[in-house]
C-alpha cells in the first residue's frame, strides 16, 4: 500500500488529513473522524514496516500499555485497528512538537521550562506507579499542548514493570537516542523509571542551554560523554540562573541510577522550591563508569570495544527496522 493522500478514507472512517510527523518505525498522520466529528492522530507503520508481523506485536503491546494509563498529559492509543495495514488511533493533541520548538531556538523562558518540566514529571510518576516506564523521552516525542502543558507521545518502545519480557528481538536495551540515553541503556540495560528521570535532566538541560548536555558528530561520541564527561554548568551558560535548577539537573543525570532522584515526583518537588534545594549535587564527582580495572589503557580499551558493540548493535536495529 502506498502511503495514504489526504481525502483517503481509511477503516470506513478516518479520512486523512495531512502527515504530521515520522518516527523510525512508522508515519503519524492528522485525520478526521467521520464517525465522532472530532480531529484523531493515525499511526502507520512505515513503508519499510509493512507486512511485518512483528509490527501488530508491536502496536499491540503499545495499545495493552496505554490501557493502563489516564491522564491528560499521557497520549495513549484509543483504538487499534488488526487491518492489513494495522493503526492506531489517538486523540489529536493541538501543539507544537517540542523538537521543533527547540530546533528554532524558541526556547521558553527559564521559569515556563521549569514549571513544564515539573509538571512532565507528575504525569511521568504517575505512569511509574503504574509500572509503565517510558524510555524514550527526548523533544520529538513531546508536545507542548494548547494548556501549555507537555504532553507525552510515543509509548512505542515503552516497559512495563510486570512484562519486563517485551522485547523486540532482543534489542531493548538499545532503543533510545544517544542524546537522552541514560548510561544502563547506553551499557545495554533495559532500562527503568530513573532512566525516564536521567532523559529528563538532559530535556530540562536542552530547554534551558538551547542544546543537549552532550552532543557530537556520530552516536559513538556522544555515547562516551554520557559515560565519562560533565555537561558544562547551566550556571555558566545561562548566568543569573537559579543554582538549583542546575544542582536538580545534575541529580537527575547522575551516571548511577542509585544516585539520582528516586522518584519523578522528588525532583518535580525540587524544581517547584528551587531555595530548598541541595546545591551539592552540582559539585560532588561522579566518576566516570568506565573503571574495570586499575589500567587507564586497558580501561580506554574496554570503553571503546563496549561503545563500538554497542554502536554496531544501534546500526543492526535501524538496519533491521529500517530494512
Ligand atoms: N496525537 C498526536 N497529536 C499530534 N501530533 C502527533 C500525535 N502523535 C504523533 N504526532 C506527531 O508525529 C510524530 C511521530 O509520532 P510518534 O508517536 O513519535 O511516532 P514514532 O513511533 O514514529 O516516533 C511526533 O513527533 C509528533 O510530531
Ligand atoms: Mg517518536
Amino acid at each position: 500500500m502506498l502511503p495514504p493522500q489526504a481525502g483517503t478514507v481509511i477503516g470506513g472512517r478516518y479520512r486523512v488529513v495531512k502527515l504530521l510527523g515520522h518516527g523510525g518505525f512508522a508515519n503519524t498522520y492528522l485525520a478526521d473522524d467521520l464517525r465522532a466529528g472530532r480531529r484523531v492522530a493515525l499511526k502507520l507503520p512505515g513503508l519499510s514496516q509493512l507486512g511485518d508481523p512483528a509490527v501488530y506485536e508491536r502496536f499491540r503491546r503499545e495499545v495493552s500499555i496505554g490501557r493502563l494509563l489516564h491522564h491528560p498529559d499521557l497520549i495513549v492509543a484509543i483504538d487499534f485497528s488488526e487491518e492489513n495495514p494495522p493503526y492506531l488511533v489517538f486523540d489529536y493533541v493541538e501543539g507544537e512538537n517540542l523538537a521543533a520548538l527547540l530546533d528554532g531556538k524558541n526556547l521558553p523562558p527559564v521559569e515556563q521550562s521549569v514549571e513544564m518540566v515539573a509538571s512532565l514529571l507528575e504525569a511521568l510518576d504517575y505512569c511509574h506507579k503504574k509500572g509503565v516506564y517510558h524510555r524514550d523521552i527526548k523533544p520529538e516525542n513531546l508536545m507542548v499542548g494548547s494548556d501549555g502543558r507537555l504532553k507525552v507521545l510515543d509509548f512505542g518502545i515503552a516497559m512495563t514493570s510486570s512484562s519486563p519480557r517485551v522485547t523486540w528481538r532482543g534489542f531493548s536495551g538499545l532503543i533510545g537516542t544517544p542524546e537522552y540515553m541514560s548510561p544502563e541503556q547506553i551499557r545495554g540495560e533495559r532500562g527503568d523509571g530513573r532512566s525516564d528521570i536521567y532523559a529528563v535532566g538532559c530535556l530540562l538541560y536542552h530547554m534551558i542551554a538551547g542544546r543537549p548536555p552532550y552532543t557530537g558528530d556520530n552516536p559513538m561520541t556522544v555515547m562516551y560523554q554520557h559515560l565519562t564527561s560533565k555537561p558544562k554548568p547551566l550556571t555558566e551558560i545561562r548566568p543569573g540562573l537559579h543554582p538549583g535548577v542546575w544542582a536538580c539537573v545534575c541529580r537527575a543525570m547522575r551516571r548511577r541510577k542509585e544516585e539520582r532522584y528516586r522518584t519523578a515526583r522528588e525532583m518535580a518537588e525540587d524544581l517547584r522550591n528551587l531555595d530548598r534545594v541541595d546545591l551539592s549535587d552540582a559539585d560532588r564527582p561522579d566518576p566516570p563508569m568506565i573503571s574495570v580495572t586499575k589500567s587507564r589503557r586497558f580501561n580506554r580499551l574496554v570503553l571503546l570495544v563496549a561503545v563500538l558493540a554497542a554502536a554496531a548493535a544501534a546500526l543492526l536495529l535501524v538496519y533491521v527496522f529500517t530494512r
